[in-house]
């Protein structure tokens, strides 16, 4: 069994730190994030002493990923809960928090429908807090459940797809520990090819403009041993050119009901320029991340970040002198086009990956049809 709240004994772990987990010191419960703007300079905890510091943590990005978003957001409810203020009125701003994630709606409805039922039960608020921190508990023990299964079925997929072995993976974005209860979604899949030997290397694109591939994929896999090497974002396209990527593997901020995916802005190129090179381009993500209620790409609401994320530098560390507390790159008053994701068509994407297995090809009946299968389990 995966114990998300304990990763000691692994020598090869993303960080010393779990990404995010729950404490009650005599001072009352806290929700204790590892401050992700801070890496990979220094592991630094925040602490959350109510939703509204967790609702900021998620805008600023210090808790992010998909997965760890629905983590967060049952938490988030929960501590409300513990704390006696209004449930419903903080799974409101928590789910508002950033738009695109699925998993953190999601997170936050199975915390406070079990507040709620536990509610009309008795109407004993204590119970129904400790009903809401149980659903968040269970999210985050089945996120690193889903983890190890995904990495299993992504790695059997890409020996299907690469009989060779020798794996040359290219990622972006931030898909391991980090994002995750376990070892996370893509990133988990490289692991575990690294772990079997099969990855001769994995490429990380620096994912511009907030640098989770640079600041935190490196991190990741600096610390578990694989060969990497960073790039540019704008480097893929000659990457492919020398032939020296064999597949994509993404992570998911929401997959729609037609398989349209949305993932950090630059994930769509990397599908084109994949299908171009006849080179796999695989979506690994939890069940908790396909939406069926949203029926295509069109219908997703992309967040748009501040544009001093583009027209700065970002360094945490950096003198304080733009409006974002960057280094100006561009003239002041630059207007700036900053998407937090992109939507990649189903007809881009070889295989969807879950824990319930792969779906290739990707269409709404065998996305429709491994959701029902994972509601029945
Ligand atoms: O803006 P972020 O850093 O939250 O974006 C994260 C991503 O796009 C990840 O690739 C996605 O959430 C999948 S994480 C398993």
């Amino acid at each position: 069994m995966v114990d998300p709240n304990t990763r000691s004994g692994e020598d090869d772990r993303a960080t010393g730190t779990p990404a995010i987990r729950w404490e009650e010191p005599p001072e009352g419960p806290v929700v204790v994030l590892l401050d992700q703007t801070r890496l990979p300079a220094e592991e630094v905890e925040l602490v959350c002493t109510d939703a509204s510091v967790l609702v900021e943590a998620i805008r600023s990005l210090a808790v992010r990923g998909a997965p760890l978003l629905g983590i967060a957001g049952a938490y988030g409810v929960a501590l409300a809960a513990a704390r006696g203020f209004d449930a419903e009125d903080a799974a409101t701003a928590l789910a508002g928090a950033r738009p695109t994630a699925v998993n953190l709606s999601v997170g936050v409805t199975r915390a406070l429908e079990a507040h709620r039922a536990s509610l009309g039960r008795d109407g004993d608020t204590r119970r129904a807090a400790q009903a809401a921190l149980a659903a968040a508990r269970r999210l985050h023990q089945e996120d690193a459940e889903a983890s190890a299964r995904m990495a299993g079925h992504g790695l059997a997929l890409l020996d299907e797809l690469l009989p060779g072995g020798g794996h040359r993976i290219l990622t972006h974005c931030n898909t391991g520990s980090l994002v995750s209860g376990g070892e996370g979604t893509a990133f988990a899949v490289a692991l575990a090819a690294h772990r079997a030997g099969r990855l001769r290397r994995l490429w990380v694109d620096e994912t511009r403009p907030l640098l989770q591939g640079a600041r935190l994929t490196a991190y990741e896999a600096a610390r578990s041993g694989m060969a990497y090497t960073l790039l540019t974002d704008n480097a893929a396209g000659s990457l492919f050119a020398a032939g020296e990527v064999d597949a994509v593997l993404i992570g998911a901020d929401r997959i729609t009901a037609d398989g349209s995916v949305a993932n950090k802005i630059g994930s769509y190129p990397l599908a084109v320029l994949a299908r171009y090179h006849h080179v796999p381009f695989v979506v690994v993500a939890p069940v908790t991340t396909i939406d069926l209620e949203t029926p295509d790409g069109a219908s997703i609401e992309v967040e748009q970040r501040p544009g001093y994320e583009v027209t700065e530098a970002v360094a945490p560390q950096a003198p304080v002198t733009g409006a974002g507390g960057g280094i100006p790159v561009a003239p002041l008053g630059t207007q700036a086009y900053n998407p937090a994701f992109d939507v990649t068509p189903p007809e881009l994407v070889t295989a969807v990956v879950t824990e319930e297995g792969a779906v290739s090809p990707v269409t709404a009946g065998a996305l429709a049809e491994l959701c029902a299968r994972s509601r029945r389990v």
